[in-house]
């Protein structure tokens, strides 16, 4: 079976439709042919301003959540990041293979680097690219299910593995970023020429978690474009042909078939429509990912027994590199 590794941030607590659309909802789908290995990255989270409780509670709801949309922690491995050592014990390595001018243009570091400014921000936000590598390289990975926003980090972690490769002996298998088509990148709905985000204001962000009425309020008053038509054209109506994609993807009507069927009717009409396709997408997401937070104790038993089967896995690979590099092996 081809081995898959993802990860994804607990940040905001509640994922959002870019998210599940962009990544998480292959990452169910690929459950039934592949070796999946799903982690909730916490580390990846202290990057940047945190709050310890605040975190401690997100990584919680992050793995109810991805339990709630189809993660199956018998078939899977469902983890958290810091659970696993063996994530940092390559990271290392791979931070002195990798260059400071590669990890310097790396578009994500330099948008999240804007507010503090380079010099402000914290070196684990530079080398946050080294540690995702390291996610993916410690599970001998084939396959990264990710939105289009993660490619780049992907072919750094792609360069890293051919490099210790071509200097060490092959040792790490090379991961292909497996991004899906029509929602690889799911736009913002306040502004549609950048891409859903929590890191933008509320209004334009649909969360799992948020209140359905909320849901289709933030979707009423999505902006759209000029004209009247309910046709998709990147170009000249972005704003529309997002909300088609999202219905698209959650209905499973393709977009030709979506254009015919709202034909002579406008705006208003699809955007009630849609408001109806998410929300009863998210209800029983929202209300499954309570009742797994109402017994913590067995989430904490399942993280455990995931983190378990992934560290024999990574620490294989964290014993193996380490020896090809030339550290002593401890006795
Ligand atoms: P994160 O937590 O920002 O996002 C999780 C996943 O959601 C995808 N995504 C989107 N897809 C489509 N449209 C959008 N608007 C959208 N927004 C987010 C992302 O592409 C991602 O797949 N660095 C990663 C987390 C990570 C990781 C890894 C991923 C850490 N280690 C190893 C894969 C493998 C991140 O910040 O994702």
């Amino acid at each position: 079976l081809p081995r898959v590794l993802s990860g994804i941030q607990p940040t905001a607590g509640s994922f959002h439709l870019g998210n599940y659309l962009g990544a998480l909802r292959q990452w169910v789908a690929l459950q039934d042919t592949a070796e999946a290995f799903y982690c909730v990255v916490d580390l990846h989270a202290i990057t940047m301003d945190w709050d310890p409780e605040e975190l401690r509670r997100n990584t919680l709801v992050s793995a109810a959540q991805l339990v709630a949309l189809g993660v199956d922690p018998q078939r899977s491995s469902l983890f958290v990041q810091s659970h696993v050592p063996e994530h940092v014990q390559l990271s290392w390595v791979l931070e002195c293979l990798a260059r400071f001018g590669e990890a310097s243009r790396m578009t994500q570091f330099k948008d999240k680097s804007q507010r503090e400014g380079t010099g402000g921000s914290s070196v684990g936000l530079f080398t946050y690219p080294v540690l995702q590598a390291a996610d993916i390289l410690v599970y001998q990975a084939d396959e990264v299910p990710v939105g289009e926003d993660q490619r780049q980090h992907l072919e750094l972690t792609r360069d890293l593995a051919t490099r210790f490769n071509g200097r060490f002996g092959e040792t790490f298998t090379v991961p292909a970023a497996r991004i899906p088509q029509g929602a690889a990148k799911i736009l913002d709905l306040q502004s549609p020429e950048k891409k859903m985000s929590k890191s933008l204001p509320p209004a334009g962000c649909v969360f799992l978690l948020d209140d359905p009425k909320v849901t289709a309020k933030k979707i009423r008053s999505a902006v759209t474009d000029t004209g009247r038509e309910v046709v998709a054209d990147p170009v000249g109506k972005p704003g529309i042909t997002n909300l088609l994609a999202i219905h698209s993807a959650l209905s499973g009507r393709s977009v030709p078939e979506l254009e015919e069927h709202f034909a002579g009717r406008g705006y208003g009409d699809l955007k009630k429509e849609l408001a109806e396709v998410v929300t009863d997408f998210v209800t029983p997401i929202r209300e499954r990912t309570q009742e797994l937070l109402d017994d913590r104790a067995e989430l904490e038993r399942l993280l455990a027994a995931g983190a378990a089967r992934a560290r024999e896995v990574a620490g294989q690979t964290v014993r193996t590199a380490y020896e090809r590099v030339g550290f002593l092996p401890p006795v």
